[in-house]
């Protein structure tokens, strides 16, 4: 490949492996992640099985449990996307073919399930490589014309979040080939959101800024004080007024506490696909509205081209971004609670934990300490966490804090070293913290030990 990007060949050996299961196949059964990667993934699915006549059904699932799982034991061929590596032992008992398309970092490799994994090609699968990446790389190794579906793809890499360090890995190659088609554009980000000014910015969560998220007459008048005009569209203001808004921007964000480093995320570039006239943050961010509202085929929908999905899901993701929006103005007044190595808050909206987290930490929270939300589901604890890329490097790893402190308290956990979640039974959650607390302390004094031994 032109620009160093290679594919390893294990990787595409799998991706291989798994195409043949798919073509020996005459009914499939897709079982994907609910958020906006696992619909992406789920929807490159469709296309591909389409086109290629097999007949199939996909459904989308918060968690995979054993017994879902087991339920697909009558299946001919089992596909699960942006999930499956943490759960082998449960898909290796099954009597029918089973592939799995994940991304999450697993405890080892199968020799009964088709397992195409980058972790196991040195590919990290939480900046490089999301679920909807590899179902890509599937769909453009079964047919060409499937390039068509990388606007698709792009969404699952944005809801991801693997845009905000640049892109890498099987996500960079992605990007190179559909540059050589013709098919992205990669666009310098702002701090300024795009849109109408006044709407963008009161409907802004990237930036997140305390005291006009959500308030329009707020954002009115910081724009006339600031002599720009609310009615612009940000991306046709002219440098001069750009950089001045960008700046006061700047300025509240300091102020509020906003870490440098998340500055330097939000103006990461973005992705434009011109055959769809579509951003991929666009599209993960209407992907994860319908996800996190039970609306995940609407997303499939969408993601499809269906254009009463794509209006139906802008509704859903305006409703969305103002309960999100809401509920981070009630979190400014009431607060987190601060440990040694974490922080958390409780959310009765359990779909939004994991984004509340995120712009939390980031916007004006303690950006140096994991952020940890409890919501109650039925009779169980959803836990979320987020972490930064600072706090990596400083040891922690949120995947494994949360799988080995989950189980200890008898639930249990998983997902990205920056951002996993778990589910504990109820009453356990002052155990958890304190057990948390102690891991993450632990992490860390164990990478402050390997950096001052070498
Ligand atoms: O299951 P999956 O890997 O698709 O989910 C990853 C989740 O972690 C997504 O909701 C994504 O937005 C979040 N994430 C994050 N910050 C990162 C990386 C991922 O909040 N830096
Ligand atoms: O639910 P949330 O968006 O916070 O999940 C963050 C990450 O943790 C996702 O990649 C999800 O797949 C993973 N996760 C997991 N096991 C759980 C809960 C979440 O692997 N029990
Ligand atoms: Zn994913």
């Amino acid at each position: 490949m032109d620009q160093g990007v290679q594919i390893p060949p294990k990787l595409l050996s799998s991706i291989f492996q798994a195409k043949e299961e798919i073509d020996k196949a005459a009914t499939i059964r897709v079982i994907s992640h609910y958020d906006a990667d696992g619909i992406s993934a789920a929807a490159i699915l469709c296309a591909v099985l389409h086109r290629a006549g097999k007949s199939f059904q996909i459904s989308m699932v918060k968690g995979l449990t054993d017994e879902i799982i087991a339920a697909s034991d009558d299946a001919e061929l089992l596909v699960l996307s942006d999930m499956g590596s943490a759960n082998l032992e449960a898909l290796e008992k099954l009597n029918c073919r089973v592939v799995v398309l994940d991304h999450h970092k697993p405890l080892r490799d199968s020799e009964k399930v088709v397992h195409v994994n980058p972790h196991l090609s040195g590919i990290d699968g939480m900046t490089s490589a999301c679920g909807a990446s590899v179902c890509m790389l599937l769909a453009v190794n079964t047919e060409e014309r499937n390039w068509d579906l990388l606007p698709i793809a792009f969404g699952g890499i944005a809801g991801d979040r693997q845009t905000i360090k640049g892109l890498s890995g099987i996500n960079l190659w992605l990007f190179e080939e559909g540059l050589k088609r013709g098919l992205i554009e990669a666009i310098p980000g702002s701090l300024i959101p795009p849109g109408k000014l006044v709407d963008a910015l009161t409907a802004s969560t990237e930036p997140y800024v305390i005291g006009f998220s959500g308030d329009q007459e707020a954002v009115k008048t910081f724009l006339a004080e600031a002599g720009v005009p609310a009615e612009q569209d940000s991306l046709k203001l002219n440098e001069e007024l750009r950089m001045k808004l960008s700046s006061l921007l700047a300025l509240k964000l300091i102020a509020q506490g906003t870490a440098l480093e998340t500055m330097e995320e939000v103006v990461r570039d973005r992705y434009y696909f011109k055959a769809v006239n579509l951003e991929a943050e666009t599209m993960a961010s209407l992907l994860n509205a319908c996800g996190r509202s039970g609306q995940e085929s609407m997303g499939v929908a969408l993601a499809l081209g269906d254009p009463s999905a794509m209006t139906a899901a802008q509704e859903l993701r305006n409703e969305y971004n103002f309960t999100v929006i809401s509920s981070l103005n009630e979190l400014v007044s009431t607060g987190i609670t601060k440990l040694n190595h974490l922080q958390y808050f409780h959310n009765d909206k359990s779909g939004l934990s994991g984004i509340l987290c995120g712009i939390t930490m980031q916007y004006f929270g303690d950006p140096d300490k994991a952020t940890i939300a409890f919501s109650e589901s039925e009779d169980k604890i959803k836990i979320s966490s987020r972490g930064t890329f600072p706090l990596l490097e400083s040891g922690v790893d949120l995947a494994e804090a949360l799988r080995l402190v989950a189980a200890e308290v008898g639930g249990f956990g998983g997902g990205h070293r920056i951002a996993a979640g778990a589910t504990i039974p109820q009453g356990e959650e002052q155990r958890f913290l304190e057990l948390l607390d102690a891991k993450l302390a632990e992490q860390k004094q164990l990478k402050s030990a390997e950096t001052s031994a070498t």
